[in-house]
């Protein structure tokens, strides 16, 4: 079976996209901050493995990067974000637009080891710029600059044979989504799944929402 690798998987979208592979029997490696205390990711029955990665921390990076150097991942989803209400700028930009890209620059081996060698990095409606005349917020601004650092890293990414995209997830019922959402947890990594799995060359550097839809940015 392929491997999949989903980084934020404590809770919200991450957790439920590491729970549909592990019940379609594919390999999991899945992270949290405090593998220590894995809650639900715990839980999830089926060929789990748990690390730990702060996904700004360099030096975790490279120690998740290192304990996969054994492994294929067909498909590396980089989930991990925040809203970000009370932290500073820099910070919010840091988690939501550097380190994504930094972490699947240090899982480059592992996925260009496998078979499918496909990546996304979940990204948001709100990080589009195009048709957006108002402030997109600290949120959306460093969602938009994730957007541009992908565009500007897609090409070599592609170069080195993987097939990579932004998803926007859709507005899921999750801590950061409320519990006013319109989707659930289930179908939104139902459809980001499935998005994965149509993902082919054609559909290489674009913006796809969860429901296989080509988001305009
Ligand atoms: N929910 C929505 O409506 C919606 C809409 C558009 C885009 N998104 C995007 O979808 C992704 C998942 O959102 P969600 O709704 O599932 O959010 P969530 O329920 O708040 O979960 C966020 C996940 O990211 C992890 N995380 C946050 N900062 C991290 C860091 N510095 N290092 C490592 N892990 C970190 C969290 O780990 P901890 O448990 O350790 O905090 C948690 O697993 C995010 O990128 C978000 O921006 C969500």
């Amino acid at each position: 079976m392929p491997t999949a690798a989903i980084i934020g998987a404590s809770r919200g979208i991450g957790l439920e996209l590491a729970r549909q592979y592990a019940a379609d029997g594919w390999r999991v490696h899945a992270t949290t901050r405090t593998p220590q205390r894995p809650g639900a990711l715990g839980e999830i029955s089926g060929d789990v493995h748990i690390h730990e990665i702060e996904v700004t921390d360099r030096a975790q990076q490279r120690a998740l990067g290192a304990a996969l150097a054994g492994e294929a991942v067909d498909v590396l989803i980089h989930n991990a974000g925040v809203y970000g209400t009370w932290m500073r700028t820099a910070t919010v930009n840091r988690i939501n637009a550097e380190a994504p890209i930094e972490v699947a620059e240090a899982l480059m081996d592992a996925v260009q080891r496998s078979e499918q060698k496909k990546i996304a990095l979940i990204s948001s409606q709100v990080g589009a710029r195009r048709g957006s005349a108002r402030s997109l917020g600290k949120y959306g601004d460093s969602k938009a600059a994730l957007n541009d650092r992908f565009r500007a890293v897609e090409g070599d990414w592609r170069a080195a044979g993987c097939l990579a995209v932004v998803i926007h997830p859709g507005w899921v019922r999750t801590d950061m989504g409320g519990s006013s959402a319109t989707l659930s947890v289930e179908e939104s990594a139902r459809g980001i799944r499935r998005v994965m799995a149509e993902l082919d060359a054609s559909r290489h550097g674009r913006f796809w929402t969860w429901n296989g839809r080509e988001h305009p940015w």
